[in-house]
């Protein structure tokens, strides 16, 4: 019987997972990334955790298949060459060479949320849809774009890096990751949601958010479903912008569903509401027909899972 490992790799713990050929996912295991230490030391992990997990379950090395990997950031799909990540702090690794040669198995390296993506179209809240689009609200504000069943990579793997959509307008844009100015992640993230929260605690708004220091994105999202003004509009404009995206995608692709899923889609109705407020006021009424907005479902799961079916599907 052959096994496939899927690895998810985040800013603070790499997930693997061992899938059936059929794409059931049959044991996980999750370690520290230890980012700050350096890509070196974040490849040895990723390659000692795959290999654990097979110890640790009834498998044996020789029944994988494959490893497949979703990472965050831009990247030669083909090569399996980040580019650039920011959250992880990688420039310029060879993910793909490095761990073929460490784990003696071929190895398929594709962006974390075309991952996620691929995982909720097949076993999740895209199940049986042909055409959906996927946002990931964590860290940075990741997408995958699902057409004919496959995801979208473009010229040069870039489709579907929804988080680096200039949306804000310039008077009101602040600098990205990336380099650049007035993308959805600046504002729809949970970083962003954060930084909006201490600028507002900074400026002196009458607000009941106050640790400034620890504030995470869901007490922001608690505050705002509590009633705090300054938070619900905080949380609002993140919807807003993340709304008027999935308008402008509707007319570029019209996908039949988004999917979102992440940390920051936790906030629940409280959050879809707003966003589907917005995207049915900015949508042409063909775009939107028949169109849902929903969150997704496999949670935690997803990204090993669609990394797994990168070498399944391959
Ligand atoms: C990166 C994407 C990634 C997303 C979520 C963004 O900042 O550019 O590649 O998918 O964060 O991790
Ligand atoms: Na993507
Ligand atoms: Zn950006």
């Amino acid at each position: 019987e052959k096994i496939v490992v899927g690895v998810d790799i985040g800013g603070t713990s790499i997930k693997v997972g061992i899938c059936d050929s059929e794409g059931s996912l049959l044991h996980t295991y999750e370690g520290p990334t230890e980012v700050e230490k350096g890509s070196d030391v974040v490849c040895e992990n990723i390659a000692a955790y795959a290999r654990l997990i097979v110890e640790q379950s009834p498998f044996e090395w020789d029944q994988v298949e494959g490893v497949g990997i979703g990472i965050a950031g831009f990247l030669d799909i083909p090569r399996g060459f980040v580019h650039k990540s920011v959250n992880l702090f990688f420039e310029n690794v060879p993910l793909k060479d490095i761990l073929e040669e460490k784990l003696e198995k071929k190895v398929l390296v594709n962006n974390d949320a075309n991952v996620a993506a691929l995982g909720e179209a097949w076993a999740g809240a895209g199940r049986g849809i042909s055409d959906c689009v996927c946002y990931t609200l964590g860290t940075g504000v990741g997408g995958g774009v699902i057409i004919n069943g496959k995801v979208v990579e473009g010229y040069k793997g870039m489709a579907g890096e929804l988080g680096h959509m200039a949306i804000v307008p310039d008077l009101e844009a602040i600098q990205c990751g990336c380099g650049n100015k007035g993308c959805l992640e600046t504002v729809s993230s949970a970083t962003g949601i954060i930084r909006m929260a201490k600028d507002a605690v900074e400026r002196g708004d009458r607000t009941s958010l106050t640790f400034v220091e620890h504030i995470m994105a869901k007490d922001v999202i608690d505050a705002a479903k509590a009633g705090d003004e300054v938070a619900a509009r905080i949380v609002n404009r993140a919807a807003f912008y993340l709304g008027k995206s999935m308008a402008t995608v509707a007319v570029v692709l019209n996908p039949q569903r988004f999917i979102i899923g992440g940390g920051v889609s936790k906030a629940g109705e409280f959050l879809f509401e707003q966003i589907r407020d917005v995207f049915r006021k900015s949508t042409p009424d063909m775009a939107q027909e028949g169109v849902e907005i929903v969150p997704a479902i496999l949670g935690n799961d997803a990204g090993v899972v669609g990394a797994a079916g990168l070498i399944i599907r391959a």
